[in-house]
Formats: C-alpha cells, sequence, structure tokens
C-alpha cells in the first residue's frame, strides 16, 4: 500500500524524532536485503525515496539526526560469510540529482566553492552509471593481489578468490602501471548473459535472480569460487583508491591510461564544458539504453581537474566533485478497469493489469504487471482502484499501489482466482522443498486446457524450437482459434487437410496462393529435425535447451527417450537412476519430464508427432570432422571469430572445449598474447596451433 506519509513541512519535531526512526530501521532493513541476501523487496526508487524523506527531515531538523542514520552510511557492513578488508581510501558513495536543475546546481556549487570567475570554463566528466555492484581491486607490481566490495564504505568483504577466476578483470597490468594501484569499478553481468543465467537456473530448479545486478552479486559472492568462475561476470573501472603515482592529472587522463594497462573503461565517457554539453550527454546516454546491453541508472558527472577534485573534497559520504544524475523511472496515476489472468505454457496464472489509457514517460500505457497474487494482496490492490504506475526504461510497466484517499469505500479486497480462468481446472500453488508456497499459481488441466495448448504451440513453432517461418504467435492463435491446428502434429497434416478443405487458407483474409505455398514449404523443410529441438519444442516445464541438449546426447533417438522417460516413472527402477545421474539434470527437472510422459495426452502427442518427423541424433556430423571427440583449449586473442563463436563451433564439430590445458589436453589454438597456457601446452607436449591453422583444420578456412 502507498502510505501518505506527512509532509516534511508539516511534521513537529515529535513526529520528526519517531519518522527518523522509523526511517533509520525501514532503510537499514533494505540495505540488509539488497547488499546481504541480493533480494531486494521495494524498487530502487521507492528506496531513493525513502532516503530522501530521511535526508529532507534531517536538513529540516538538524539536531535531530541519529547515530545509526542512513546518511551516515554507505550501504551495509560486510557479511560474515567472506574475510573482511579495511579499505586504505574510503570507498564513498555520490550524492543523487533528479533533474536538470539538479545537474546545473552541482556545477553552480563547483563554481563557487573554487571561487571561479564567471568566463571561467569547467570542465566535468559525464559517463554512464553502471547499475552493479563496486568493487575495489589491488594491484601491487602490477598484479592482481585483492578484491574488495565496497561494504559500509570503509571496510568491504574479501572476494579475491572469486575475482580472480573472472575473465573480464584482467590479473596483472601494463608495464607502465604504478607499483601499487587500487583500480575501483562496477561489477556487472550483461543482460545476454543474465537471461541465460536464468534459464540455466530455471531447467536446474535453482534461484531466478531478480535482475542482472543482483545476478552479478549472488555470483561473486558465492563461497564456491568454481561457480563465481562459470559466471559472466564484467568489469568498468571509473576510480581508484590507494596509489603510488597517478599517470595523468585529469579524471579522463587516469582513465585513458587505464585503458592503456589494460584494463577494460566505458566507451561512453565524454569530457563536457558546460552544463548545456553535460545535459546533452545524459540525454544521448538515456537515449541509447535500451540498446546498451547492461543496466545503468543514471550518469555521473566528476570534475576533471584533478587538484580541483583535491580541493573540493567531501560533504559527509560524498565529494562535492561529483554527482550521480539519475534517470527517472516514469510515474502515472490511473484507473485500474480489471485484472485479467493470462495462462502461460506451464499453466502459470500471471495477473495482468488493465487501465484506463494513461501516457507515462512518452508511451501510452493500458497494461502493466501486478507480478503475482501475494503482490496484490500485499499492495491492497482492488479494481476500481486509482493506482500509480511506473515505467522505468525498457521493462514492461508495473503497478506500484494504489491512491488511498481515491479509493471507493464499497470497493472489496481482490481475490485471486483458484480455478483456471480458460479450463476451469483447480489452480493450485505448489508446496515448494522449503515447505513454502510457491509464489506462481498454476492450472493444474496440463491439456486439457485451450490456453496451454496454444501456448504450447507457439513455444513449438517457436525459433529455438521447430522454427516454421510464418507461423508466429499471432497465426498459431488464430488457427488455433479457428480449429485448423489443435496439436503438434496438426501442422504437418496442414496442407493434406487442406486440399480437400471447404475452407481453403488461400482464401483466407491475409492470404493467397504465395504465401500458403510459403507456409507449406517452410513446414516441409521442418520434417526433419534435431533431437535437442525436438526435445525443447515439446515444451515440458523446467526443459530449456541447454537441458534438452543433455537429454538428447544422454538418449541418441526420439524413440529411445520415450521409452526411458515412461520407464523412469519407476523410482526403483534403472531409467529413473540414469535421468538422475546425466549430467545437468537435476530432480526438479528428472520429475518434470517424467511427469509429462505419465500423461497419456501427452505420450499421444509425441506418437503422432513421431508419424509425421523424423528426428536424427545430435552428433551426426562429429564423427566426420578431425576434431571430433578432442579436447580443445582457445588462448590468446582471437581475431577471426569471437571466443563465444570458436567455442561453439568447435563444440558443433563434437570436440569438447576446456578452459585449462591439463595432461588430457589434445590441441591449443594459440592467439597473440598467449601466455600461461601456452607454457603449460609445452610443459604436457600439447599440440598448439594458430587461428588460421584451426580453420584449415575444420576445414572452414
Ligand atoms: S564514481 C566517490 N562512477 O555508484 C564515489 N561510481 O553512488 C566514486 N557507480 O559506489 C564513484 N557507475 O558503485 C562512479 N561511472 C561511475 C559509476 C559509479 C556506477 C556506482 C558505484 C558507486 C555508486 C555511487
Amino acid at each position: 500500500m502507498v502510505k501518505q506519509p506527512v509532509a516534511v513541512d508539516a511534521l513537529t519535531p515529535l513526529e520528526a524524532i519517531a519518522e527518523l526512526e522509523r526511517l533509520a530501521a525501514e532503510i537499514a532493513e533494505h540495505d540488509r536485503a539488497y547488499h546481504e541476501q541480493d533480494a531486494p523487496t521495494i524498487s530502487d526508487a521507492e528506496y531513493d525515496a525513502l532516503r530522501l524523506r530521511n535526508e529532507a527531515i534531517e536538513a529540516r531538523f538538524p539536531d535531530l539526526v541519529r547515530s545509526d542514520s542512513p546518511s551516515r552510511r554507505v550501504g551495509s557492513g560486510p557479511s560474515e560469510k567472506f574475510g573482511k578488508v579495511r579499505h586504505a581510501v574510503p570507498m564513498l558513495s555520490l550524492s543523487n540529482g533528479f533533474s536538470d536543475e539538479d545537474a546545473a546546481d552541482f556545477v553552480g556549487r563547483v563554481r563557487r566553492f573554487l571561487n571561479l570567475g564567471e568566463d571561467e570554463p569547467v570542465e566535468v566528466t559525464a559517463e554512464p552509471k553502471i547499475d552493479g555492484l563496486s568493487i575495489s581491486l589491488r594491484y601491487e607490481n602490477r598484479r592482481l593481489v585483492q578484491a574488495a566490495t565496497r561494504g559500509d564504505g570503509f571496510e568491504g568483504e574479501n572476494v579475491t578468490a572469486n575475482v580472480m577466476v573472472l575473465r573480464g578483470v584482467p590479473k596483472s597490468l601494463a608495464a607502465d602501471a604504478p607499483d601499487l594501484i587500487e583500480v575501483r569499478g562496477e561489477i556487472y553481468m550483461s543482460h545476454k548473459d543474465f537471461a541465460s543465467l536464468n534459464e540455466k537456473q530455471n531447467q536446474t530448479g535453482e534461484k531466478v535472480f531478480a535482475n542482472p545486478r543482483n545476478a552479478a552479486a549472488g555470483s561473486l559472492r558465492q563461497l564456491d569460487p568454481s561457480i563465481t568462475a562459470a559466471r559472466p561476470l564484467k568489469f568498468f573501472a571509473y576510480a581508484w583508491g590507494e596509489e603510488h603515482g597517478l599517470p595523468a592529472d585529469t579524471q579522463m587522463g587516469i582513465i585513458a591510461a587505464f585503458a592503456a594497462w589494460g584494463l577494460p573503461t566505458n566507451p561512453l565517457m565524454k569530457l563536457c564544458r558546460s552544463v548545456e554539453e553535460l545535459l546533452a550527454h545524459y540525454r544521448l546516454i538515456e537515449s541509447q539504453r535500451a540498446e546498451l546491453g547492461y543496466d545503468i541508472d543514471g550518469v555521473v558527472y566528476k570534475v576533471n581537474r584533478l587538484d580541483w577534485q583535491q580541493r573540493l573534497g567531501f560533504v559527509s559520504r560524498s565529494p562535492r566533485w561529483g554527482l550521480a544524475h539519475k534517470f527517472s523511472a516514469e510515474k502515472a496515476t490511473t484507473v485500474l478497469e480489471g485484472i485479467d489472468i493470462q495462462v502461460g505454457r506451464t499453466g502459470a496464472l500471471t495477473p495482468v493489469a488493465r487501465l484506463k489509457p494513461v501516457t507515462v514517460g512518452g508511451v501510452v500505457v493500458s497494461n502493466a504487471t501486478l507480478h503475482n497474487e501475494d503482490e496484490i494482496a500485499r499492495k491492497d490492490i482492488r479494481i476500481g482502484d486509482t493506482v500509480i504506475v511506473q515505467r522505468a526504461g525498457d521493462v514492461i510497466p508495473q503497478v506500484l499501489g494504489h491512491v488511498p484517499e481515491k479509493r471507493d469505500p464499497a470497493s472489496v479486497p481482490y481475490t485471486f482466482p483458484t480455478e483456471c480462468p480458460v479450463c476451469k481446472s483447480h489452480a493450485v500453488r505448489e508446496q515448494r522443498e522449503s515447505g513454502k508456497l510457491d509464489v506462481v499459481r498454476r492450472c493444474t488441466g496440463g491439456l486439457i486446457c485451450s490456453a496451454q495448448r496454444v501456448e504450447r504451440l507457439k513455444h513449438f513453432a517457436s525459433r529455438n524450437a521447430f522454427d516454421i517461418e510464418g507461423l508466429g504467435d499471432k497465426i498459431i492463435a488464430e488457427f488455433y482459434a479457428d480449429e485448423l491446428i489443435q496439436w503438434p502434429h496438426d501442422i504437418f497434416t496442414l496442407e493434406a487437410r487442406d486440399k480437400t478443405s471447404l475452407k481453403r487458407l488461400k482464401n483466407r483474409e491475409g492470404w493467397g496462393e504465395a504465401s500458403v505455398a510459403k507456409l507449406f514449404d517452410a513446414i516441409d523443410q521442418r520434417r526433419t529435425i534435431a533431437l535437442d529441438r525436438f526435445i525443447f519444442a515439446l515444451g515440458i516445464r523446467h526443459v530449456g535447451e541447454t537441458t534438452a541438449r543433455a537429454l538428447a546426447r544422454a538418449y541418441g533417438s526420439a524413440n529411445m527417450f520415450r521409452e526411458q522417460m515412461i520407464a523412469a516413472a519407476d523410482e526403483q527402477g534403472d531409467a529413473w537412476r540414469e535421468l538422475n545421474a546425466i549430467d545437468g539434470i537435476g530432480e526438479i527437472v528428472a520429475e518434470a519430464v517424467v511427469q509429462f510422459f505419465a500423461e497419456p495426452h501427452n505420450r499421444d502427442a509425441v506418437d503422432e508427432l513421431l508419424k509425421h518427423v523424423s528426428v536424427t541424433a545430435l552428433e551426426a556430423r562429429s564423427t566426420t570432422s578431425p576434431v571430433a571427440g578432442k579436447t580443445v583449449v582457445f588462448t590468446g586473442a582471437l581475431e577471426r571469430m569471437t571466443r563465444e563463436e570458436a567455442k561453439a563451433m568447435a563444440e558443433r564439430l563434437g570436440a569438447k572445449v576446456s578452459g585449462s590445458v591439463s595432461k588430457k589436453t589434445d590441441l591449443l589454438v594459440a592467439g597473440p598474447g598467449a601466455g600461461s597456457k601456452l607454457k603449460d601446452a609445452e610443459k604436457y607436449g600439447v599440440e598448439v596451433i594458430d587461428e588460421n591453422a584451426w580453420f584449415e583444420r575444420v576445414g572452414a578456412s
């Protein structure tokens, strides 16, 4: 529920005392959830609002500032899991600005503080504010010796072992770097890596992260560094701590030196000479926000001259020489006209707010997510309420809460349906192993439920599954509604049925002879399919592409897979044991697959489908390649392909790609700059070739 707190101006001192106490406790709680559990319960905007209110009250009642005030703390103390590191130079934070005026005020303050003449230009850098977690990397004699999180700004966690395994962090610096420097910057996860990590987590039934920042934090704070190593974390350097000699006397110069030493720096950093230029760069960065591929939440301004930074110094926890100009999450209020319950492929019921259309930050919004049943109850959102809608960047708009004084007294709390709105089957919340109820309520109807069937058909024809061009979500929904396609195999009999049908496809609105022929052709092209895609296409819960590949490798043919999954229903038998022994298959996945095949509907659907498509084994190509079955390592710079591409190519050819050289390695592909792996290869007598020779060997040069 959105509380309507008393305006700061109207608070009495007694009320202020109580309010400051409440805010200190509440903010501390959110800090713990965010920093220690990596599981925030409120949005960043809501959190910022709490802090701003706290600061506003303190500004009005300076005598009432508490010793445990959030304004005196940065983040929260280090958690107990890791050893502690005292920062030689504290890792402080930036003060926030939210408007163009705040940016102008910042430059004005700098000018006044330094007593600069009107014509004297103030150079200020502007760069993205990365939404990750800050880290301090200590390089002694150009070697990385320690990594620490920010913690409370004075003492952080020692995460050296974890950072050592990250590919995105250089372990050594170029020869012209000083003998001691603490490089500071942000560890983050790209959107792409975040999506594949979550897919993997979901498949193995593990915790799914709410956003890339939490995923990065959770990955970095693993007690087992091998888990961190498997997570693709990246790094941008933007500041420093203790040092023996800086390479330049400006912010810009230092960042250029960082880059020259081999540290990743952000390409969008720019030197600006006026407030106008700063704001123009702010808008440029904001306009590119959605395409950057990683989360940013504002633009950071820093006075360029370091001697001026020195003079400007700090106020409490933030430097006078810097400002974080945050992007605003756009908000608006509108009326909640209804709550629709959508039914997904796996039966999940998702509440969607139907709103009276409203413009939020230039975009008309008429639907927003209500997350789940518990969230609706927690915020006590009712149909007919005036609600606050937020749209931040490119994420789906969400309903934050309602406006209490606009509530109709006759309104009633919303009751979440306990039956599927489409097929009327029971909808239940499963009990998790921890004893807690799953947040998602699911329709138990399975294939009886037409909503689940349509969603499954869409998935079946989608790009990473059967990839049938021209059979997109919209067409599937239409063909389903018109009973042209009810089951996956109906796709493959469409042409034959069309010949004798009274309602020929070519006569449909929007279709013609040519487009129909094209669709039939696209369908024909998919009558042969690889086993892993086939398994993925079935849409079994928890079975994503990676899991499907593991199953395909293990069972080799569709018939064997089908037979073994049916046999695995006996939890005492060999089939169940074998299924659980497959690398990457956990109990949750195993149960989901067995349950799928225990349903007669599903078995029939698979059998019918197999009458129309032929499924090929996964490794058909591999036996012919000279690298099939070999263990290959790539090292050094690759010029003709990215590392990811190289790995995918080798795997496609049946090779196993490893990250380190051992006795078991068959081949090292080394590009310029190869180091220790090359030495290891010599030590173990492993064959070494360059990138061109690799292409020749695999016949792709
Ligand atoms: S400069 C004295 N530059 O934002 C502080 N910080 O509230 C020097 N951040 O703790 C920090 N991107 O975690 C700086 N380009 C950037 C940043 C950045 C993200 C984070 C960092 C810092 C917080 C400041």
